[in-house]
């Protein structure tokens, strides 16, 4: 690497925008909001990608944005990456609701986002207007095929969307993982404390393979810090569940990696499964949360054949690196070759596929449901461990 160290402060670069958003309301000015809450017209939220994404506005993950989009931001986002403003931003952050809910609110007006019993938000309603759900799957998601998890959920949540800011009263349940769910502001003094300059973020929807170790490890090489940031919120049901998950990752830290150089926080956000622009937006939001570095693999945010393997890669060229402001760390295909006898890429391994260790996310899920060990291979036993045994408590639990 060019760059001086000296180049990063100690505690992580500026956030997205320049300043750290903030709407998490506390003592007296939550007490009045909480008592105002009550009078006003309401609206329960239902989707869990609302919630997270209301946690994530109060909390300055998604900074510079202070509530849910408004039409110029929206438009902008859509079809050029860009929020108004012209900085960078790559996915819709909205609220949507039915022809019904729209009727009784008006532009203007401040309402109550509710979860069950509990006001969660005050929302200063700025902008009721209508999205075409189909532009905004073939541009964002790059396909209109209601197959695509995200594509699906788009259309599951209708086309009139509300837009404005909020303020945080309480936060949405369930608040799994608290120990580890520090926000932005609170990472930013953690890697401070420990001297941090050059810190990658770590995005992951899955346990730690050996690929994702090695590529984890390589870029440790060059950084001061790693930041392992996995994601708790909604994902596809296939995919392992967040808390088995936390426990590989603690098994995984425990016995693979040096404690004061890895910071393990959950990212409560939901997965899109948009591919290339999520890798955009993952890699913002993990500069709001402090990161200098982020990396970017293999399909990254995927899902089935929608995405070509690099086009979350190339989609960084399409800025300038100032614009994006964290730094994307790329790697190829990463996987176990018996000859080398460790984690290669195509790149740096001159063997050929019948040497290469490789299993895909269906046939991980079918052994370990099956009650079989990974083989060491592509997962360490340690997590492979945890893994089987969470997965088959969870069918015990189901078939109760
Ligand atoms: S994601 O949906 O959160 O991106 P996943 O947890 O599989 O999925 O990946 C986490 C990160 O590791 C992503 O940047 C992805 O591109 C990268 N990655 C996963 N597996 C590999 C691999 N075998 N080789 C290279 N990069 C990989």
């Amino acid at each position: 690497m060019n760059a001086s160290p000296k180049q990063y402060p100690i505690g992580g670069i500026k956030p997205h925008g320049g300043e750290l958003v903030n709407r998490v309301l506390t003592g007296e000015e939550r007490e009045e909001a909480l008592a105002r809450a009550q009078t006003l017209k309401g609206l329960q939220l239902k989707s869990l990608m609302n919630l997270s994404d209301l946690e994530l506005l109060a909390i300055g993950a998604f900074s510079p944005l202070t509530g849910f989009m408004v039409k110029e931001d929206y438009d902008r986002v859509v079809e050029e990456m860009r929020l108004h403003s012209g900085l960078v931003w790559s996915v819709p952050v909205t609220l949507a609701v039915t022809e019904e809910e729209a009727t009784d609110i008006g532009e203007g007006q401040d309402i109550t986002l509710w979860q069950d019993d509990t006001p969660l938000a005050i929302m200063a309603v700025s902008e009721k207007y209508r999205r075409d759900t189909a532009r905004e799957a073939r541009e964002v998601y790059r396909t209109e095929d209601r197959a695509h998890p995200g594509v699906a959920r788009l259309y599951r949540h209708g086309d009139v969307l509300l837009g404005g800011d909020i303020w945080l009263l309480n936060w949405p349940q369930p608040r799994e993982f608290p120990e580890f769910r520090h926000t932005p502001a609170q990472t930013r003094r953690m890697f401070a404390r420990r001297g941090w300059r050059r810190i990658v973020g770590f995005q992951t929807r899955n346990p730690i393979h050996r690929a994702h170790e090695y590529i984890q490890k390589t870029a440790l090489e060059i950084t001061d810090g790693l930041f392992l940031h996995p994601l708790v919120g909604e994902t596809k049901a296939d995919d392992i569940p967040a808390d088995v998950r936390m426990q590989s990752y603690q098994v995984i830290l425990r016995d693979y990696y040096p404690a004061e150089r890895v910071l393990l926080g959950v990212f409560p956000a939901a997965m899109r499964y948009a591919g290339p622009r999520e890798a955009i937006f993952h890699a913002l939001a993990r500069k709001n949360y402090g990161c200098t570095h982020f990396i970017v693999g293999r399909d990254h945010a995927g899902v089935g054949n929608y995405y070509g393997t690099y086009d979350a890669q190339l989609i960084f060229d399409e800025f300038e690196p100032d614009e994006i402001g964290i730094t994307p760390l790329f790697f190829d295909y990463t996987f176990y070759c018996r000859k080398c006898d460790s984690v290669v890429s195509a790149k740096t391994c001159p063997h050929g596929k019948e040497d290469w260790v490789y299993l895909s996310g269906t046939q991980v899920r079918q052994m370990l449901e099956r009650g079989e060990m990974l083989p060491k291979e592509f997962t360490r036993p340690e997590v492979s461990k945890v893994l089987m045994e969470g997965i088959r408590n969870r069918r015990t639990q189901e078939a109760k």
